[in-house]
């Protein structure tokens, strides 16, 4: 066994009660048991098992590493037994995320959202790990880049030494699967020419310059791309380190604050606020959300799993839920228009083909459209 440990956040939707609205507490219960037994055997470290909306998390301890077959087989397994309850129990979209009926080593591809995280465990470990429903993985995009490159939001960009050289970002291209390395504070304005995309330029990892620790990592999975057809979202899960030489777990939780606006709402096609909420509200009522953030707060003991604190549940949090509230009712007054509708290119799924195969021969020249209703009036 190495001295390193790993975190392994590993989460998909394999089924849900009423709608795509939550986790079912018999889910929860099974992927417990399947988890325990692999403690039990040596194989985990420490577990952690919850939800967010539909989605089910496994929060992993490990020493075997990232992209783990060990690992990645038993979320796999966790996963097929929680979507076997919900088969059972007759839940919506049972097994929605397992997009493979064969495990061959890595989940990656096959439907679940990972993120990673081998540390070297510092005296103290702090760490934070986000778990998101109904948006997609360019919504950590905005609060990652302040955490890491923005001294309005942290202050330790400025103030500690260990920080003072920036971060380095690598950000993910999910339409080409490369990955480009950037450096802030020298390149923020590229960075942010890129990462302003957050349908395709993705912050996956964050490493501090002075030493190349990694901060973070995030899930990039985008199921719609993998599947190439709309078969539910990548909603995200994100893991960011804290405190000693980063940014402190205020700085982290500041850059939350503020509800942005992120694509994955309502099957998928529409934009709304990020509401950083406490486990008891981490469920999506209405128009299936708005999107949900939990934060779940750690600290690592040789490997073992201390916690969780749950962070967003803290009245701090509770102007950034109403601003939230207000955004929801002004876009929901859109209905059906963009920007509340996403594109017509982000549609996860959309009739928009067929209305346009159907209208195909109804299209004419704008001064013909105008004489034959003119035509029409002038004979009835
Ligand atoms: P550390 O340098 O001890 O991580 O803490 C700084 C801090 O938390 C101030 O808010
Ligand atoms: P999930 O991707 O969370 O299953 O949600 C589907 C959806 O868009 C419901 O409106
Ligand atoms: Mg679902
Ligand atoms: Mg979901």
């Amino acid at each position: 066994m190495s001295g390193r440990i790993t975190l392994s956040v590993i989460k998909a939707d394999v089924g849900s009660i009423a709608g795509h609205h939550m986790v079912h507490p018999d889910q929860l219960a099974a992927a417990t048991k399947v988890l325990a037994e692999a403690k039990q055997k040596g194989t985990l470290i420490d577990f952690y098992v919850t939800h967010v909306g539909d989605d089910l998390q496994l929060i992993m301890t490990h020493s075997k590493g990232p992209d783990h077959p060990d690992i990645h087989g038993l979320a796999w397994e966790t996963f097929k037994a929680a979507a076997k309850v919900a088969r059972d129990l007759k839940l919506y979209a049972a097994g929605q995320d397992l997009l493979s009926e064969a495990f061959s080593g890595n989940v990656r591809g096959l439907g679940p959202g990972v993120a990673e995280l081998e540390m070297e465990e510092r005296p103290s470990e702090p760490v934070i790990t986000f778990h998101a429903d109904k948006t997609e993985p360019g919504a950590f995009n905005l609060p990652l880049f302040r955490v890491f490159a923005d001294p309005f939001n942290t202050a330790g960009l400025v103030i500690d030494p260990k920080m003072h050289d920036g971060f380095v970002f690598e950000i993910y291209d999910v339409y080409e699967g490369k990955s480009v390395l950037m450096r802030a504070p020298e390149e923020i304005y590229d960075i942010l020419a890129l990462i302003g995309t957050t349908g395709r330029y993705i912050i996956r990892r964050v490493y501090r310059k002075s030493d190349n620790l990694l901060a973070a990592v995030v899930s990039v999975e985008r199921l719609n791309l993998i599947a190439g057809r709309y078969i539910g979202k990548d909603d995200p899960v994100a893991i960011v380190r804290a405190q000693h030489g980063l940014p402190a777990l205020g700085e982290i939780l500041e850059a939350f604050a503020f509800p942005h606006l992120v694509a994955g709402w309502m099957r998928g096609s529409h934009y709304g606020p990020l509401m950083p909420v406490p486990l008891r509200h981490a469920k999506v009522t209405r128009f299936d959300g708005p999107p949900r953030l939990i934060a779940l707060g750690w600290n690592i003991s040789r490997g073992r799993l201390i916690g969780p604190v749950d962070l967003f549940d803290d009245v701090a949090f509770d102007e950034s839920r109403k601003l939230a509230q207000f955004i929801t009712d002004y876009m929901r007054r859109h209905g059906p228009f963009m920007p509340h509708r996403l594109g017509p290119e982000e549609m996860e799924y959309t009739t928009l083909p067929d209305v346009l195969a159907k209208l195909k021969d109804r299209f004419i020249k704008s001064e013909d459209a105008y004489k034959v209703v003119k035509r029409h009036s002038e004979t009835s």
